[in-house]
């Protein structure tokens, strides 16, 4: 019998650095539940938990970024994807994007996003953003989030059967 962990995890999925900013506040966290969603308008959707500090930040800034990894970004990844007291960003090479959110030197590829609006989505929320901009900085290989093995802590959220 097949286990839900194992099922869902043969979704592709990318993994992302989502970049937020509100006043001299930045901050940004690995995500990989991120795709698009529309044509016209241009809209891609982020699921986010919303007790993260980024969903605050995002809430109040009114935009977000979106930073590709590149198949050999697992220490980007890993160091996004853990809650840090002081900023994560130190030491990372970046710029402002329309709403100040970080765009990352080093990420493959950004997008530069506004909230658009939400849906709630069970334990998370679907942030929905309008594409303002993008770039590809540096093409390569996308990470996949298969290869970040169990780096988010997440293989026990899952269900041991369906329901
Ligand atoms: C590979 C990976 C994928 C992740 N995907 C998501 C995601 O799609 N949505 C989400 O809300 N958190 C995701 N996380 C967890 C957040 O990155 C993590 O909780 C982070 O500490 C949140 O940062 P913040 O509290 O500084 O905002 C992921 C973590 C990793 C390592």
């Amino acid at each position: 019998m097949s286990r839900p962990a194992d099922v869902l995890k043969t979704l592709t999925l990318g993994v992302y650095i989502i970049g937020v900013a509100a006043g001299d506040e930045r901050n940004a966290f690995t995500a990989a539940w991120v795709m698009q969603v529309s044509f016209d308008p241009l809209l891609v959707a982020v699921g986010i938990h919303p007790k993260h500090r980024s969903y605050r930040i995002l809430k109040e800034g009114g935009g977000f970024t979106i930073n590709v990894l590149a198949k050999d970004q697992l220490e980007l990844a890993r160091h996004f994807g853990q809650h840090a007291d002081d900023d994560k960003l130190a030491g990372h090479a970046w710029r402002p994007g329309r709403f100040g959110a970080p765009i990352l030197r080093d990420a493959l590829a950004w997008l530069d996003c506004d909230f658009h609006h939400q849906c709630p989505a069970g334990d998370h929320q679907l942030v929905i953003g309008r594409v303002l901009d993008g770039g590809i900085a540096h093409p390569g290989e996308p990470l996949l989030y298969r290869d970040t093995g169990d780096m988010d802590g997440a293989n026990h959220l899952f269900p041991d059967t369906f329901s």
